[in-house]
């Protein structure tokens, strides 16, 4: 595919060490997407333990005796999980004691995108990016991928036009979701343990099912096990090199996998192969869009 990109996204990739041929122009070239929701943080329901338990007494009197280690003590089943609307959703992770995390995190980090609107639907946002697991910033920010790959991570998108706030810049961005895996921070940055990413898979699910996105770039091992256990044969020994350059799926929604960021910030080299997979998400998402748009105008055309 072609790009069609200004100068400071030109530079941002040299930044990037991605070398790439620059098209002048052409009908590969991506278009200026309308201007999508108006910026602003996803999270307007309480984040973290505190704010939740004030408001839901039940949930602290669980907290307080949640046991060591990971017995499950409280979360909403995955039956409710399924019939939540966004807000509902959050509150859902904001208080949610179902493993050992909720006793050591600071904030729940749900997710980062454009603003969802007030009636209870989720933010617009065509893109969603998924990581592992809050690390020691984003457990005090309540905000995914805040620090050095945080950085890393939204140069690349901006590079293709794509934000986790929508507009910036008075650039016109397509509009990206945030949000990681797991909800808490796993103590010391160590990997998440199988029994937690069991637990927090029906909020991901959740998230996926709401935001509708047209593309998801899962970033790193657990990302990509999380969504393609259940399509892609052994995927727990299948090298994450060898899941590239293809598009896979997870409940309808296309799926292309990368290399997490924190991974690239150690491993200049393969900051070619993740632009590589960026533009494999930018052809899948313009695809859909195309698909969308004369969707939409054979219905305007029927009445
Ligand atoms: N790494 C992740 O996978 N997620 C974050 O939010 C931060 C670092």
């Amino acid at each position: 595919m072609s790009l069609d990109l200004d100068a400071r996204q030109r530079a941002m990739l040299e930044e990037m060490h991605v070398h790439v041929w620059w098209p002048e122009s052409g009908e590969g070239a991506v278009s200026a997407a309308a201007p999508v929701a108006a910026p602003g943080p996803v999270r307007a329901a309480p984040k973290n333990i505190a704010e939740a338990m004030a408001a839901a007494p039940e949930l602290a009197a669980a907290h307080a005796s949640t046991p060591p280690a990971t017995t499950i003590v409280a979360r909403a089943s995955a039956g409710d999980i399924e019939g939540m609307d966004w807000p509902a959703l959050q509150q859902a992770v904001a208080g949610c004691v179902a493993c050992a995390l909720s006793k050591s995190r600071k904030n729940t980090v749900f997710g980062v995108g454009p603003a969802a609107p007030a009636d209870g639907r989720p933010p617009q946002a065509d893109w969603l990016i998924i990581g592992e697991a809050p690390g020691e910033n984003e457990d005090i920010q309540g905000e995914p991928f805040v620090g050095q790959a945080g950085k890393l991570l939204d140069n690349m998108l901006k590079a293709i036009g794509v934000s986790r706030h929508g507009a910036e810049d008075g650039q016109p961005h397509k509009a990206a979701c945030i949000v990681n895996v797991l909800k808490c921070r796993p103590p010391g940055n160590r990997n998440p343990a199988p029994e937690e990413v069991a637990q927090c898979a029906p909020y991901l699910r959740r998230q996926v099912e709401l935001l509708q996105p047209k593309v998801i770039i899962a970033m790193g091992r657990f990302a990509v096990q999380s969504l393609l256990q259940d399509t892609v044969p052994d995927v727990v020994a299948t090298p994450l090199g060898r899941l590239r350059g293809k598009v896979h799926q997870y409940h309808g929604v296309p799926v292309v996998v990368t290399y997490h960021p924190a991974y690239l910030l150690r491993s200049l080299p393969e900051k070619a192969k993740a632009w590589a997979d960026l533009c494999l998400a930018m052809d899948v998402w313009k695809k859909r869009k195309a698909a969308e748009t004369a969707q939409l105008a054979v219905q305007a055309e029927i009445g």
